[in-house]
């Protein structure tokens, strides 16, 4: 591997047209150049892309006091405030301590007959027979039904009535702006922009409804937001109710389209790969069959866990994130300007043959016990890393699993051999137009 390259360009946007009209395709010409580090400009800003283990790991953990959030996601601090995936130090550091035990292994198995009961009712309408449906759709309805669930409580219904409606348009729009670089400012008079500003009002309206209530009838539940509620700081102290507001939404922005991701990829990839149909399919009939799904379930099924862990391997929904530094700084032999940003694609450490073996197979046994330990750290990182690793890990693949022995055990999925799904890399890597599988009933 060779230490580093700029990339020049007489384009007044530099690399960001190119990479504007295909990422995927951008990031994945810069890694076959067998460089650790590739450097570039989008616009007026500096970008370094890093495409070694070690720099990556640097950046996450060992030098992570040197880097801050980079842009990207501050689109959506309208929406999601100051909560944990925007928040900066000190408060992050606050924030993450008083949430980290609601989303540990041991706490989140308390939701999974929730995460159970919700993705079941979500099945409860289709039909017998075959039918040919948006598989991609479903599944955003049913992790959002499950985070609805384990958060408020609520059930499918009335979920999508009071807060679905309101995400789903938002998350449209967060996204547009997103991607376009010459967007207007959120306080100019446009009738969307406007749109979009309502629409954040009246979630937040709702969600401060649903926190009120529960506060006036003191009612105790088991889910996340009495867990919030109830939550204190090492002085003791309860979160302030604009900070709980925020943490409530980035939940539900951070923790619904990146597990429905997963799950469409992953039966995307099943469809694929015949053999690990078969075994994935084999293993839920032998250890669940016919009873009804439960969490003692769940630990028995490894290959299924390891299929899952593998899509996220190919298909990463969180495909790409970046870090602005702070200060100047070193990280391996490369100096980061203060102000300059590093761009950090799991999608394409992923595919590196340099850590994955015939990269592009799609092969759940390469996380097999005693195989796994094998990858160098962080040439898998669909979570990320460090003290910004993604909180809701265990939660996201606790939920998957369920939803994934659910599906199987009732449902088999295909796809048209004429039918190409595509990526499509917006916040989360997406299936381009969805994905259209023909779903039929398994017979009893
Ligand atoms: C397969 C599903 C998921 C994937 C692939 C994923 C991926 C990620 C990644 C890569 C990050 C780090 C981003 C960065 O460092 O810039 C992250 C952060 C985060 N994720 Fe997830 N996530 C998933 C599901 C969830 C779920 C289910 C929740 C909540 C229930 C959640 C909540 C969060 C939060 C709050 C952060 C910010 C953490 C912090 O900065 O302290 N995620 N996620």
């Amino acid at each position: 591997m060779t230490n580093g390259t700029v990339l020049h360009s007489l384009h007044p946007l530099g690399m960001l047209d190119k990479f504007r009209k295909d990422p995927l395709l951008f990031l994945e010409s810069q890694a076959t150049k067998n460089d650790e580090r590739v450097q570039f400009r989008f616009a007026n800003r500096t970008v370094h892309l890093l495409l070694n283990p070690a720099l990556v790991k640097e950046v996450l953990v060992t030098q992570s006091k040197s880097f801050q959030k980079s842009n990207q996601f501050k689109e959506l601090s309208l929406l999601i405030g100051e909560g944990l995936v925007t928040s900066e130090c000190p408060l992050h550091t606050k924030q993450r301590k008083i949430m980290q035990p609601y989303f540990t292994p041991r706490h989140i198995q308390k939701y999974v007959s929730e995460m159970i009961g919700s993705a079941s009712g979500t099945m409860e309408g289709w039909e017998a027979g075959t039918a040919l449906r948006d598989i991609s759709k479903d599944m955003m309805q049913v992790t959002l039904a499950v985070i609805t669930k384990t958060m408020f409580n609520m059930n499918d219904h009335e979920g999508h009535e009071k807060v679905g409606v309101h995400l789903e348009k938002i998350l449209e729009m967060a996204t547009k702006r997103i991607r376009s670089f010459l967007k207007p400012p959120v306080s100019w008079p446009l009738p969307e922009l406007k749109q979009y500003k309502a629409s954040i009002e009246e979630l937040k309206r709702v969600v401060e409804e649903i926190i009120q209530h529960r506060e006036i009838l003191s009612e105790e539940k088991e889910d996340l937001l009495h867990a919030l509620l109830h939550s204190r700081n090492d002085e003791g102290n309860h979160m302030k109710r604009d900070q709980l507001i925020d943490e409530v939404m980035t939940i539900f922005v951070a923790g619904h389209e990146t597990t429905a991701n997963l799950l469409s990829w992953f039966f995307y990839a099943l469809e694929n790969n015949e053999k690990v149909k078969e075994r994935v399919y084999e293993e839920v009939d032998r250890v669940v069959g016919k009873e009804e799904l439960c969490s003692e379930h769940l630990p028995k099924l490894p290959y299924t866990s390891q299929a899952l862990e593998e899509t996220l391997r190919l298909y990463p929904p969180v495909w790409m994130f970046g870090r602005t530094s702070v200060r100047g700084v070193k990280v391996g032999d490369h100096f980061i300007k203060k102000g300059e940003n590093v761009l950090i694609s799991p999608y394409i450490m992923h595919r590196n043959p340099k850590y994955f073996q015939d990269p592009l197979s799609f092969d759940p046994e390469r996380f097999h016990k005693g195989r796994a330990e094998s990858i160098p750290p962080y040439a898998y990182f669909p979570f990320g890393g460090g003290s910004r690793v993604c909180i809701g890990n265990h939660f996201a693949l606790q939920e998957a699993l369920v939803i994934v022995a659910l599906y199987v055990q009732r449902f088999n999925f295909t796809i048209s051999s004429d039918h190409k799904v595509e990526c499509h890399p917006l916040i989360t890597l997406r299936p381009k137009g969805g994905m259209f599988m023909n779903v039929e009933r398994r017979v009893d």
